[in-house]
């Protein structure tokens, strides 16, 4: 990555990425061979969600949505193998009338998880959109994804007035819905 495109993305916090033998890759158009590699992650990680839920597994469609050229990857690999480890994709768009960043993805490998790749990646998105002046990042997550819960919480994510929102019976039992859409002031 040149110097300028760092600039631009406000890309840091290299010293993370040292310590953890990490390297990062930012692309501004998607290259079919990296595609190829997320789509891979993204099937691993949430083929089974997708299949539990309303939306369902579409592999043609996932496919076409993680081609869209209006989307940006940032990529971490591993520096010794060039194996990929975890990368977010979002959008420059507008929901719900507030300007911001959408989430897409954001994907890390099995094992690689809790070891702060999904916060270094999620730091950069809220840095870029800060640095860009949008003031809002927004993403969709499975009501099921009780981890990426706990992580957006981490972040100050929280139900946007669009969102399905869970239903509390009487028992007290919390029942989710199927999906959120989550956002966050930047
Ligand atoms: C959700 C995800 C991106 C988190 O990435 P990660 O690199 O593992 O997260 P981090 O190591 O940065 O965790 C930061 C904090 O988030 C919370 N968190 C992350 N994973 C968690 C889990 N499995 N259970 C509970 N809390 C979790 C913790 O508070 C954690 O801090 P701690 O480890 O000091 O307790 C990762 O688990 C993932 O790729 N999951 C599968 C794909 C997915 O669901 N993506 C989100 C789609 S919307």
């Amino acid at each position: 990555m040149t110097d300028k495109t760092k600039q631009k993305w406000n890309i840091s916090d290299e010293a993370y990425l040292e310590k953890n033998g990490l390297t990062m890759e930012f692309f501004s158009l998607m290259e079919n061979n990296a595609l190829k590699e997320c789509f891979a992650l993204v099937k691993e990680n949430m083929q089974c969600l997708y299949e539990n839920s309303v939306l369902r597994w579409d592999e043609g469609e996932k496919w076409r949505e993680m081609s869209m050229d209006t989307l940006r990857y940032v990529c971490l690999y591993s520096t010794e193998r060039h194996e990929l480890v975890g990368f977010m994709s979002f959008e420059e768009t507008v929901e719900a009338d507030l300007p911001c960043l959408y989430l897409y993805e954001l994907q890390i490998t099995m094992k690689m998880r809790r070891k702060g790749c999904g916060s270094w990646l999620m730091k950069q998105l809220l840095r870029i959109a800060e640095r860009r002046q949008i003031p809002y990042v927004f993403l969709t997550v499975f009501g099921k994804n009780e981890q990426a819960l706990k992580f957006y919480r981490q972040f100050h994510f929280s139900p946007h007035a669009t969102s399905p929102q869970s239903k509390m019976f009487r028992s007290g039992k919390v029942v989710h819905p199927d999906y959120y859409i989550l956002y966050t002031r930047v």
